[in-house]
């Protein structure tokens, strides 16, 4: 049985570190692609306070499309430079978005989100998925989160 979730009272980045660990465990030495991700998924809704969709998108053709996530189904395709998503695909870089009504073109999946993290995955230089978490809450992501997923895209950029 698995259960991960953070210790009661542990800092951010402490948390991260956990978050990560456990995402290693699960990922070391297993190829198929869409284990990984579906873990992983599972893993950030479990272990994430106040979210409401975890997941993420693929690459695929030069357009996102949707992977393993947890959450509410969501749309399928997303064009390079459209939305949260296709933004941090298009520039390689994350968004950090405290309010997505303030976020021109927010591509609204579910009418609860009140905020986003995006944040690419790369393997040799280029954009191979994204790894989204979306909020009810706003502003509920901040650097150290970008910070943490950021470390978890590397971890997962071999293994996905
Ligand atoms: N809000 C995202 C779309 C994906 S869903 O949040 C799952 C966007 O603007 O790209």
């Amino acid at each position: 049985m698995y259960d991960f979730r953070p210790a009661p009272g542990a800092s951010k980045p402490d948390s991260y570190a956990d978050l990560l660990a456990a995402a290693d465990g699960l990922t070391a030495g297993e190829r198929d692609t869409v284990a990984n991700m579906a873990n992983v998924a599972a893993l950030l809704w479990e272990f994430l306070p106040d979210v409401n969709w975890t997941g993420f998108y693929r690459v695929v053709g030069g357009e996102l499309v949707l992977g393993p996530f947890a959450g509410r189904p969501a749309c399928i395709r997303i064009a390079f430079g459209s939305g949260v998503c296709g933004g941090a695909a298009a520039q390689a870089k994350t968004q950090l978005v405290p309010d997505v009504h303030a976020f021109p073109g927010h591509i609204a999946c579910d009418a609860l989100t009140l905020s986003e993290l995006v944040v690419p995955v790369l393997r040799d230089g280029k954009v191979v998925a994204v790894i989204d978490l979306d909020s009810p809450m706003h502003g509920r992501f901040d650097q150290e989160d970008a910070k943490g997923i950021e470390a978890l895209a590397k971890l997962l950029a071999d293994r996905i």
